[in-house]
């Protein structure tokens, strides 16, 4: 029987049938702002509930700002270890601001796997974010080679044993946002949208594919508040 794990974001354990199964990569997918930094963290805080410990890796905002993005929610980010990138507009590169084995490598696919490795052994964290994939894709020109990289990322962090949220930026629109290629590779794929009704936009949240799992296949409304995330599994989005 596969473990489920709770999302701890309210309402959205409901839509999963109790969570997510354990130890798989799953992809939070949504335009700007539309919460999954929010969300990813909220993840993590659940997990330092039962002391779990959780790795953030964070790709577009520091660590500095992270945390101060986080602090209206008045979480306790101790058992959450952040690690972040820098551009050395001097050097011209992207560097992963890694404090131990290796001092600032370069941000390539196999250096931040070296990362997470060494972290995995060092720190023992049950849950890990990546945010974003898409500053992933943006290292490679060709589309099978990302694939391919994407694709090893993802039986990587399967074989971590860690559960994992690697958020997406998509479009913001239900209808034309596209399909990426992650959304087929990941165990899971979860959709933050923004819709407009009568020159209001609301935000939902769709799953749109859990392996091995059922789940609720509606649009559900969802907000963003002090607490974070809440998402209404009960009520519907089109009337
Ligand atoms: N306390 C709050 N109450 C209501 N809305 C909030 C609150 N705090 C943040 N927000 C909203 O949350 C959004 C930012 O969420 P988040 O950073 O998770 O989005 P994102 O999907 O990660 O965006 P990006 O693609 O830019 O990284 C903003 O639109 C902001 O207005
Ligand atoms: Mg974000």
């Amino acid at each position: 029987m596969m473990n489920k794990i709770k999302t701890g974001i309210a309402g959205l354990d409901e839509m999963l049938g109790g969570g997510l199964i354990e130890g798989r990569p799953y992809l939070i997918a949504g335009g700007p702002g539309a919460g999954k930094t929010i969300l990813a963290m909220e993840f993590l805080i659940e997990g330092t509930r039962n002391r779990e410990k959780g790795l953030y890796i964070s790709l577009e905002e520091s660590a500095g700002q992270l945390r101060e993005d986080m602090a209206l929610f008045g979480w306790n980010l101790d058992l959450i270890k952040i690690v972040d990138t820098t551009q050395e507009l001097s050097l011209d590169k992207w560097l992963i601001k890694s404090n131990s084995v290796m001092s600032k490598p370069e941000f390539t696919l196999q250096n931040l796997v070296k990362v997470i490795e060494e972290k995995l052994n060092t720190y023992d964290p049950k849950r890990i974010v990546i945010d974003s994939i898409t500053s992933i894709r943006l290292l490679y020109e060709n589309k099978s080679d990302m694939r391919r990289e994407i694709l090893s990322l993802m039986n990587f962090l399967s074989r971590s044993g860690c559960t994992t949220l690697i958020t997406s930026e998509t479009g913001t629109d239900y209808e034309t946002s596209k399909i990426l290629m992650e959304e087929f590779l990941a165990s899971g794929v979860i959709k933050l949208h923004s819709i407009e009704r009568r020159g209001e936009i609301i935000n939902a949240i769709g799953i749109e594919k859990i392996r091995g799992s059922d789940f609720d296949r509606h649009l559900r409304p969802m907000k963003i508040s002090d607490e974070g995330i809440v998402i209404f599994p009960n009520e519907t989005v089109f009337e």
